[in-house]
């Protein structure tokens, strides 16, 4: 049977939040943003063992107590340029510390979403691990979606049928994540599903909901902290 592991990619800067900090190390309900993240992956029972990637140098990461998640949690300081080459690296390096096999699962989970619940997470192992290909978190468009010009001024009116905005965990097994996020060369993908349509697969859509909310803008904190405090 294959096993489950996570990854966390955190090499990022949050320029959308403005913040000097790093966004996954601003305080939310008590902790730094990734905390939260790390709790949730780190407390399955189900998860091997939880990777996370570090932007070369981070020296924020040794600031905090992480000894909660001693015994689960990998640390591999090799973040990249953009997301997916954080991940990619994440990947490889994963291989020098940990058993991870070719077709074991990888679920990668941003560290910018702190309200990912037990449920989903739980959801999305049962409804993929059977899964040919993998896939992800979503939830259907909800508003109605404009395309503005340059003006800012409404072109037209997109329909939303068929539309779901991407969250995360995505899961994919190891080795077909590897390939496919290594075959992206210059063009960048914002998610890791993304990388595996490039190869003509059709990742599965999993129905969760708008509290897996991803911290991007300075008015998303209060949000997700309010998600936090009453789960
Ligand atoms: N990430 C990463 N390496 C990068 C860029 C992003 O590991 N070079 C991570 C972020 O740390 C975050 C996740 O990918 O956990 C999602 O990215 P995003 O929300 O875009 O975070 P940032 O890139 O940090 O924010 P911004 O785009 O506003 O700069
Ligand atoms: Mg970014």
């Amino acid at each position: 049977m294959p096993n489950f592991f996570a990854l966390i990619p955190a090499a990022g800067s949050g320029s959308r939040m403005g913040d000097e900090l790093p966004k996954q190390y601003l305080s939310l309900a008590g902790k730094p943003m990734i905390y939260h993240a790390l709790r949730i992956l780190c407390s399955s029972s189900r998860i091997t063992c939880v990777f996370v990637v570090l932007a070369p140098g981070d020296e924020e990461w040794l600031r905090h107590d992480w000894s909660d998640f001693s015994g689960k949690l990998e640390v591999l300081e090799c973040g990249g340029a953009t997301r997916a080459e954080s991940v990619l690296n994440g990947l490889k390096a994963a291989r020098g510390v940990s058993s991870i096999g070719d077709d074991d699962w990888v679920l990668v989970h941003d560290a910018a979403r702190p309200c990912l619940a037990e449920m989903q997470l739980d959801k999305l192992l049962d409804e993929l691990a059977d899964d040919k290909v993998g896939g992800l978190l979503a939830v259907p468009v909800a508003d109605t979606l404009k395309r503005g010009d340059a003006s800012r001024r409404v072109e037209h009116t997109e329909s939303r049928e068929s539309l779901w905005q991407a969250q995360t965990p995505q899961m994919f097994r190891y080795q077909l994540l590897v390939e496919a996020l290594s075959m992206m060369g210059g063009v960048t993908m914002t998610d890791d599903a993304g990388a595996i349509e490039a190869l003509g697969l059709h990742p599965k859509l999993v129905l969760s909901d708008a509290r897996n909310l991803k911290v991007t803008y300075p008015q998303d904190l209060a949000l997700a902290e309010l998600i936090l405090r009453n789960p």
